[in-house]
């Protein structure tokens, strides 16, 4: 099966853009990162990218006066110029229309860090710390219109400690997240995913290991 032509959004440090890339290296990864967009000009993910070789390019929202609609479709045509199959958000902080979504529908992961449906939106780590839940992590699902929704691919645990602030919790999570994008990626690029009354299931063995990541040791 041919490799799936992926295209990683981001907005800023791009360290998830980086674990994709680490993982399309091996030969046997069945995505390869076609190109990586920005929004933003200054991301530093863009840099990284292109010391690795790989194609990038930006869009940047500020150039298009609020008119969310123009840059989308700039964003779509950069995606078809490259021949995107797969779209990866990574820290893309641009909310996206219904239009959009739709274009990519079943085709277009988010990496969010909480385990959703829990703590939707910004500050999740704070949000964590507060409710007090022992259990924190991070989760890969597919984008549908609705925010940090859609069917999930895949989610990691990571146990929060009575020690953590926000920092120590999204660090861990964060590392965790790095082990969870190329697996969720894989189980989409080998078409193992399937929806089903608005679940994923995973077709062929679906371990602990593929489900649900946990923590090591
Ligand atoms: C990651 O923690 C990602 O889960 C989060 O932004 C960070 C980006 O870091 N995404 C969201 O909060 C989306 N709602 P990175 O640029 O180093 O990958």
């Amino acid at each position: 099966m041919p490799r799936k032509r992926v295209a990683v959004l981001i907005s800023g440090r791009g360290s998830n853009m980086t674990a994709l890339i680490a993982a399309a290296k091996a030969a046997d990864y069945p995505a390869e990162i076609a190109i990586v967009i920005s929004n933003r000009p200054d991301a530093a993910g863009l840099k990284h990218a292109g010391s690795a070789g790989i194609a990038t390019a930006t869009v940047d929202h500020t150039a298009f006066n609020e008119d969310r609609e123009a840059f989308e479709r700039a964003l779509h045509g950069e995606l078809q110029s490259h021949q995107v199959d797969i779209v990866c958000l990574a820290g893309f902080m641009r909310l996206l229309t219904p239009w959009f979504v739709q274009q990519w529908a079943g085709r277009m992961l988010n990496i969010h860090p909480a385990l959703l449906p829990s703590f939707k939106g910004l500050h999740t780590h704070e949000a964590a710390l507060r409710a007090g839940v022992k259990i924190h992590g991070a989760t890969v699902h597919f984008v549908i219109p609705e925010m940090d929704s859609g069917p999930i691919v895949a989610q990691v645990a990571v146990p929060v400690l009575d020690t953590d602030t926000p920092d120590t919790l999204a660090s861990r999570v964060l590392m965790a997240e790095h082990r969870l994008y190329p697996l969720a990626l894989r189980l989409v690029a080998e078409d193992r995913t399937r929806i089903v009354d608005g679940r994923c299931h995973i077709v062929g063995a679906a371990t602990a290991e593929e489900a649900l990541l946990v923590p090591e040791g």
